[in-house]
């Protein structure tokens, strides 16, 4: 197979066009910010995952580059775009009754244009939904799209026809727009978008369409420039990193590997890895290279064999707690973190028994727990259904026996020094400032606002199941 079919690239002159509309859009709006003697401004929210978070960064980038200063309230903003989230219903639920809050502010500024892109609006019963419902919102594209935002949005300014994008047919890879990015010393990058593997219970594959792989070396340049611009922390992202370039000449240890060798003090994480194909080869690679942060994320679901079946899982608990048992193996130090899911259609009592005994087994340092929620058009939506009430009565007992254990792996820390990435004061208590470890534990410390995006050296003196607290040394 040729490596632009598995690639998938915009072509260069519809990114032409692209550009072509930024650019009109940028003299669109220097003349109106003469005009009224102050500069357009976007407002980006984002709901969902790290990729839909990196998604808003190109949006943010495209806006600026179209003549935008970055606004920091919807309310000071010309245009306010939400990105969307469609993987539990709590999160569309949360984006729509958002998104109805931003129709006073249209009465107030004649101007303001609202843009709805994102994983909920690719799916067609919402676009209908904002269709008739929204009648404020001015356009929507949706996860195929994105690069299409200034075409869109100078059409609507133009033209003032409310524009409903169609999904593309082939979802591709668009290289070249800008990034606006939110932090200087964290940053997202993408290697992959979508996902093949259509776990029963998931939206994703509906909504961002098949797997298609960035080229090595735009991601090598990529990170080259981070390392260059001194980021200290580089997530890579995809839905299954493992099956990154399938199909081409290297694999994901590949560009571990290569990626590795750029100079620079910065740690590689990676977000996120199916079980399923975590491959030895990819642990080989991060046990010999210290560039790879020690923190693996591995997606368990569920600790019943008829259960990952039943999701799709294309695992089961044995195979899993080999590749567990190797990674533990090359690095004894890593620290483990998984995704659960209570209460998936036909699940037992000895079935949910199943999942606690897993956490006991693997003593997991952190789990990130989700009650199952149906999706429109994914197989498990049409399984009978447990009751609310027997989900939120086994989400708590998951939760309980979680704590002990993040409790235990978190109370041996005390009197020890661990190196933490400083994220400036902390959003909870302002007097503290907070800051990753490089398994992602979150610690609290006093020091300076000046200590963000620092490496610190944290002696902890108090351990909790969630945080670590201490003091700069
Ligand atoms: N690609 C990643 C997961 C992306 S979604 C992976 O395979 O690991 C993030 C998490 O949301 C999933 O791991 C799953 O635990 C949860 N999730 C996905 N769909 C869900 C649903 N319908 N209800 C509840 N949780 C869900
Ligand atoms: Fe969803 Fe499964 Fe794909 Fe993850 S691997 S995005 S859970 S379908
Ligand atoms: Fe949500 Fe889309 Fe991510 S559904 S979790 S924003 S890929």
């Amino acid at each position: 197979m040729s490596e632009k079919k598995i690639n998938n690239i915009v072509p260069p002159e519809v990114m032409k066009r692209t550009f072509d509309f930024s650019e009109k859009m940028l003299r669109l709006n220097e003349k109106r910010s003469i005009e009224r003697g102050e500069k357009m401004r976007a407002y980006v929210l984002t709901f969902g995952c790290q990729q839909n978070e990196a998604d808003s960064e190109k949006i943010a980038g495209m806006s600026r580059a179209m003549g935008y200063e970055i606004a920091d309230t919807p309310e000071k903003a010309d245009l306010i775009m939400v990105n969307t989230c469609a993987v539990r219903e709590h999160a569309e639920k949360k984006a729509l009754s958002t998104i109805g809050q931003f129709k006073h502010l249209k009465a107030k500024n004649q101007a303001l244009m609202i843009g709805v892109c994102g994983c909920m609006v690719t799916q067609e019963h919402r676009r209908e939904e904002l269709r008739h419902s929204y009648p404020y919102v001015d356009f929507i594209f949706g996860t195929s799209s994105l690069h299409r935002l200034p075409e869109l949005l100078y059409e609507k300014t133009v033209k003032g026809k409310r524009l409903f994008c169609p999904e593309e047919e082939e979802y591709q890879v668009a290289e070249g727009l800008g990034i606006e990015r939110d932090s200087t010393y964290r940053a997202w990058v993408s290697i992959m978008y979508g996902c093949n593997n259509f776990c029963s219970y998931c939206i994703v594959p509906y909504v961002r369409g098949r797997e298609r792989s960035r080229r090595m070396e735009d991601i090598v340049s990529e990170v080259e420039a981070l390392a260059r611009e001194g980021y200290k922390d580089i997530t890579l992202l995809g839905q299954n990193v493992n099956s990154y370039a399938k199909g081409m000449e290297y694999d994901f240890a590949d560009l571990m590997s290569r990626l590795s060798q750029i100079d620079g003090d910065f740690k590689l994480r990676f977000m996120t890895s199916h079980p399923k194909d975590a491959s030895r080869k990819l642990i080989d690679v991060m046990a010999e290279n210290e560039k790879i942060a020690r923190h693996f994320h591995l997606p368990l679901q569920s600790g019943s064999d008829k259960m990952l079946k039943a999701m799709n899982r294309h695992y089961d608990k044995a195979q899993y707690l080999d590749t567990v048992r190797y990674i533990r193996e090359k690095m004894p130090d890593i620290a483990l973190t998984t995704d659960i899911i209570v209460g998936f259609p036909g699940e037992t009592e000895e079935d949910f028994e199943g999942t606690l005994e897993m956490l006991r087994e693997v003593r997991y340092d952190m789990i990130f727990s989700f009650i199952y929620s149906p999706r429109k058009g994914t197989p498990a939506a049409e399984m009978e259904q447990i009751p609310e009430s027997v989900k939120s009565e086994r989400f708590s007992r998951l939760l309980k026996v979680q704590n002990e254990i993040s409790l235990s792996k978190n109370l041996p820390l005390v009197g020890k020094t661990l190196r933490v990435l400083c994220d400036g004061v902390s959003k909870n208590n302002e007097e503290l400032l907070s800051g990753r470890t490089e398994g992602n534990k979150i610690v609290f410390f006093h020091g300076e606002s000046s200590d963000e995006g620092k490496y610190l050296n944290i002696k902890i003196d108090r351990a909790e199941a969630f945080a670590l607290y201490g003091e700069k040394i």
